[in-house]
């Protein structure tokens, strides 16, 4: 499913076609709608007793069954301006638990994936590579991810930004699924979401937690669909991050 939203992202490219600002500096454009279309009906045809959220149709989460976590365009702001760094993430929760999560970052030409006990793995090129978190062992060295605005007057929590002035250097990638992928694949140690979105935090826990990484909350609490933020590191890191989260 993602690889076939992702693949309609790549016919679409240059071609967004109608955008609509659904909230202050939250964008919508038709390929979101489409690829969510796309994903529903597939999981309506396949799986009908599943519960489905997904971020433009929303939904909600089952209380004992099976549950879709949908992101149908993961980065529009970058989609909109054919920025490359865009992804389609789907992941399936029960029982609390992240079970399966894809990223599909068609311009990237990967495909990340997990299952729980099954491993993480970057599909490319035809070939299934596994995936496992960088060895990285001081913060002072780490590269971290995160996605924040600058402008004044927002309020940033003191804490995040105190791990990511002590870490080495930033990458603003403008997709939180591609953040957390890549933290499972070693390119990034840490990676750090401060919203409450969790169609965009699930695949990073479970890809991260099944490439050697830990994800947890803000606060070092396992993560949770009703947890504000999360914080996924390679794990050596993960004591210093949370101390410096806290200590700030
Ligand atoms: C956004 C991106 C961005 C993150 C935002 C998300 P969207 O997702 O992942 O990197 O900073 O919090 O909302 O809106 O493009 O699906
Ligand atoms: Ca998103
Ligand atoms: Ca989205």
């Amino acid at each position: 499913m993602a690889r076939r939203a992702a693949e309609l992202q790549l016919l679409r490219y240059h071609n967004p076609g109608e955008i609509r600002e659904k909230a202050p500096k939250d964008f919508v454009t038709e390929v979101d709608l489409l690829c969510e279309d796309l994903m529903v009906d597939a999981i309506r045809e396949r799986y009908p007793e599943d519960a489905i959220l997904s971020e433009e149709r929303g939904g909600s989460v089952s209380e004992d069954g099976r549950t879709w976590l949908l992101d149908p365009v993961d980065g529009t702001a970058n989609f909109m301006k054919a920025n490359p760094m865009f992804c389609a993430c789907v992941s399936v929760v029960e029982g609390g638990n992240v079970t399966h999560a894809a990223v599909a970052a068609p311009r990237i030409g990967d495909l990340y994936h997990a299952s729980a006990g099954g491993g993480s793995y970057r599909e490319t090129g035809g070939e299934e590579i596994p995936m496992r978190v960088s060895d990285t062992k001081k913060l002072e060295y780490a590269v971290a991810g995160a996605d924040l605005s600058l402008r004044s007057g927002k309020r940033r929590d003191a804490g995040v930004e105190k791990v990511l002035s002590d870490s080495w250097q930033l990458r603003a990638l403008g997709s939180a699924g591609i953040r957390g992928a890549w933290l499972a694949a070693g390119y990034l140690d840490i990676s750090v979401g401060t919203r409450n979105t969790v169609w965009d935090y699930a695949p990073t826990v479970l890809l991260v937690s099944e490439a050697g990484g830990r994800a947890t909350d803000l606060t070092g609490e396992p993560w949770g669909l009703s947890s504000e933020g999360l914080i996924a590191t390679n794990g050596a890191l993960h004591a210093e991050v949370l101390e410096t989260l806290h200590g700030a």
